[in-house]
């Protein structure tokens, strides 16, 4: 059985058995290598998709979950709030050895993009992926980064239609 939804922006199908993990089949039948495995469990967040704008554990999604919906993985995230995320992420220098760091940037993506105008403990106590290297107050200060340019992007919308 093939399972058909939106792959970053594009059609897709997913060839894999319906109830196998969305992790597996995006890393090995895709070649999104971005998607991590850490716990296999739902438990750090390295595996974190976003799925109809959600932030999801993709070790514990089976494949037919996705049927009909929009998957986006580190490698098809844009947009405004991503490109402010990324930008924040490379200024704070969040990562050390990088392996969370693709769930984090989707999981504080997902989140900020529900509402820009959120404080920084408001996205920070929604993001609940594990970092073994401990880089939690750089992504703190990411975060406050991405926030910030987006608020202070607004602002300058919102003077310049004055
Ligand atoms: S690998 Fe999915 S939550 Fe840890
Ligand atoms: S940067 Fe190494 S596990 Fe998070």
């Amino acid at each position: 059985m093939s399972v058909e939804f939106i792959l970053n922006g594009r059609r897709a199908s997913l060839q894999a058995p319906p109830d196998s993990p969305l992790l597996w089949a995006l890393r090995d039948e895709k070649d999104l290598v971005g998607v991590k495995f850490g716990c296999g469990a739902g438990l750090c967040g390295a595996c974190t998709v976003i799925i109809d704008g959600q932030q999801v554990r993709s070790c514990v999604t089976p494949v037919i979950d996705v049927a009909g919906k929009s998957v986006t993985t580190i490698e098809g995230l844009n947009g405004e709030v991503a490109k402010a995320v990324t930008e924040a992420w490379i200024r704070a220098q969040a990562p050390q050895c990088g392996y969370c760091q693709p769930g984090f940037v989707l999981a504080a993506t997902s989140v900020i993009a529900t509402d820009p105008k959120q404080t920084s403990e408001q996205v920070f106590s929604q993001i609940t992926n594990l970092c073994r290297c401990g880089t939690y107050d750089a992504i703190r200060l990411a975060v406050g980064y991405a926030l910030s340019s987006l608020q202070g992007a607004e602002s300058q919308e919102k003077g310049a239609a004055r």
